[in-house]
């Protein structure tokens, strides 16, 4: 006979006088004078059972030891609950099933948290996440996330994309993120790379004509884990020859009106808007805008051009900009917040962070002693100055103003709780990214997104003259409330081009022959133009399923140190597993 004869979400009013065997976990028991009441509960949906003392007393004897967690099978029959004892938040809340037989299949000891209720130590859920998987929130959150990844399958299907597996273990390149590096047994002393993302076998697929290619793909970063930054994360990764970025954004924006259709049945645009990122930067100072609320970062250099206060000066004359932002209503801010948000200013670079808070008529300000009439004039025009009026300065070289008053501006709008409808998305492509950005630390220049991004063809004759800052990329990023959640761009499909390019990086032929030689042979046998993009899944799913907290959306996450909590690792390992791979250890912790 089979364990169970229906689910625990499957009883209705039409059932009644059924006879069903049911399995499943006690999510709780209840003694009502003797006659115990269990709330059978399983993957889909909970049955209340009852046992009676009066038709069964050893039967309601052994209901009476159930504790929380023992997985049981029941039979009995279905009868309907006592009037006024519904439950109309169950969809098995008409009726209950009085027990008529109880096996005890497996024993739960005292568990080490609830699983009713939101636990604040993390660590503790992570020791334990089979226990925190059979919470409701993160059934769900997984069920989504399943959602996702059919949805995505059926579409990229439709869209006569095809679905290819790469390897994970792969070569050590210099792509972007650090990699995790993997000894080879067969070859002492030589690694291979996890996979930071398919980019480079995506593109090799093009060269091999399969034209239209997406994998849900696992990618390896060796990164410090950060709110939504994971070391092993997941894409949906996506390439296709004799595409352009328009036709990568009507394919990515049908995809997403889809996901969320079938994940949450929400209806979205079906076009979204688009920024440069120069726009993007100069009026929210963010390659990432949230665009949910309208603070925004706005110039004021022509105002200030001679003016005596040294910071605006100082920054205008070294060639640098000076913007501000009004936080409107927000004159009321702390101390202790004027702080903190000072503390912002200076991790992202600036020197302070200068304020005006208009209050009853005046002007409260360190720095208003420096202003002529005629500027206080021209600021009040241009950032709509008013009663209860915050305003925050920014004077610097550009790019330091634009990300510190970006930053500002978020927090700006959490501490005054901007975002008002918590089910709004804003949806936007950011477009046209620079190519190239110089590293002070490495002393070099580096590819803002990899090393394959096409530069675009009318900047081609900027990428000649060495203007390399000037260069701008055919590269796009998808910004989802003021997240990043995919990123893709056209590539290099020209040898020559792409060479060229690897030299700007400070990649000489020898490294390029050494690093890159497959993809530079690939471009030399006829390899088609072709673009792609990749979603990130995990910070998606954060968003779908309404989470600040990534490892939500996963089922087995890292901790928020990078340690696998359930099976302890990363861990260490015998002497002769080391010995087999020639790895003698320097250091031990
Ligand atoms: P990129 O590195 O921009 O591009 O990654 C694409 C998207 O993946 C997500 N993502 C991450 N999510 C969580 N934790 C991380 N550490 C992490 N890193 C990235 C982001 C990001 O937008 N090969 C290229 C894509 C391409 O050019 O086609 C790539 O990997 O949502
Ligand atoms: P100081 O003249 O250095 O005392 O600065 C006067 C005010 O300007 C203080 O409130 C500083 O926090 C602020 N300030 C200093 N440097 C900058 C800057 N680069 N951008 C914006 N405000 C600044």
């Amino acid at each position: 006979m089979s364990y169970r004869t229906c689910t625990c979400g499957a009883l209705r009013a039409t059932h009644l006088d059924s006879r069903p065997i049911l399995c499943g976990w006690v999510d709780s028991r209840r003694d009502h004078g003797g006659v115990i009441f269990v709330d059978l509960r399983d993957s889909e949906g909970v049955t209340q059972i009852v046992f009676r003392p009066e038709e069964n007393h050893a039967l309601a004897k052994l209901a009476h030891s159930l504790r929380s967690e023992d997985v049981i099978r029941i039979s009995g029959r279905v009868a309907r609950r006592l009037s006024g004892t519904e439950n109309t938040r169950l969809a098995t809340g008409e009726i209950e099933v009085v027990g008529s037989t109880l096996e005890i299949l497996n024993r739960a000891e005292v568990l080490p948290f609830p699983l009713n209720s939101e636990i604040s130590n993390e660590d503790l859920r992570l020791s334990h996440r089979y226990l925190d998987l059979r919470r409701p929130s993160m059934v769900r959150n997984l069920r989504l996330r399943h959602r996702l990844q059919q949805t995505t399958r059926a579409y990229m299907d439709e869209q006569g994309f095809l679905e290819v597996e790469t390897p994970i273990l792969g070569k050590s390149t210099p792509e972007g993120a650090r990699e995790f590096l993997v000894p080879s047994r067969t070859y002492p002393g030589h690694f291979y790379a996890l996979a930071q993302s398919p980019q480079q076998y995506k593109q090799l697929l093009m060269a091999g004509g399969i034209e239209k290619y997406f994998q849900i793909a696992k990618c390896f970063r060796d990164e410090d884990p950060r709110a939504d930054r994971l070391m092993e994360l997941t894409q949906v990764d996506i390439e296709a020859s004799f595409f352009k970025s328009e036709d990568i954004f009507v394919l990515i924006e049908g995809l997403i009106g889809r996901i969320f259709q079938d994940t949450l049945g929400l209806r979205i645009p079906t076009q979204f808007p688009r920024l440069t990122y120069q726009e993007a930067m100069e009026r929210f100072g963010s390659d990432k805008p949230d665009t949910r609320f309208e603070v925004e970062l706005i110039g004021i250099g022509e105002i200030f051009r001679s003016t005596e206060f040294k910071v605006f000066r100082g920054a205008l004359d070294n060639g640098g900009c000076v913007k501000a932002i009004n936080a409107k209503g927000f004159a009321h801010i702390t101390t202790g917040q004027i702080e903190e948000l000072t503390q912002i200013a200076r991790q992202y670079g600036a020197k302070g962070l200068a304020f005006i808070k208009v209050e009853n008529g005046e002007w409260k300000s360190p720095i208003v002693k420096f202003f002529t009439a005629e500027e206080k004039k021209a600021l009040t025009a241009r950032l709509n100055i008013e009663e209860g009026d915050l305003i925050l300065f920014g004077a610097d070289k550009w790019a330091i103003v634009c990300e510190v008053l970006g930053r500002i501006r978020v927090r700006v709008a959490e501490l005054l709780k901007l975002v008002t409808d918590a089910t709004r998305l804003d949806f936007l492509w950011v477009v046209d990214f620079p190519l190239l950005a110089f590293s002070e630390e490495a002393g070099k220049w580096g590819a803002v997104h990899h090393p394959f991004t096409r530069p675009k063809t009318e900047d081609l004759p900027l990428l000649d003259a060495g203007k390399f800052d000037q260069v701008r990329a055919e590269a796009y990023d998808l910004v989802l409330n003021g997240v990043e959640i995919g990123g893709g761009s056209i590539r290099i499909h020209e040898q020559e081009l792409q060479a060229r390019i690897f030299e700007t990086l400070g990649i000489g032929p020898e490294k390029q022959s050494l690093l890159f030689g497959h993809l530079l042979r690939a471009f030399q046998f006829g390899t088609p133009p072709h673009g792609g993009i990749a979603l990130g899944v995990d910070r998606l799913m954060m968003l779908l399923c309404g989470t600040a907290n990534i490892r939500d959306v996963i089922a087995f996450p890292k901790s928020s140190r990078g340690q696998d909590l359930l099976f302890f690792s990363p861990s260490e390992v015998e002497a002769h597993q080391l010995r087999e791979l020639s790895i003698q250890l320097t250091r031990k912790s």
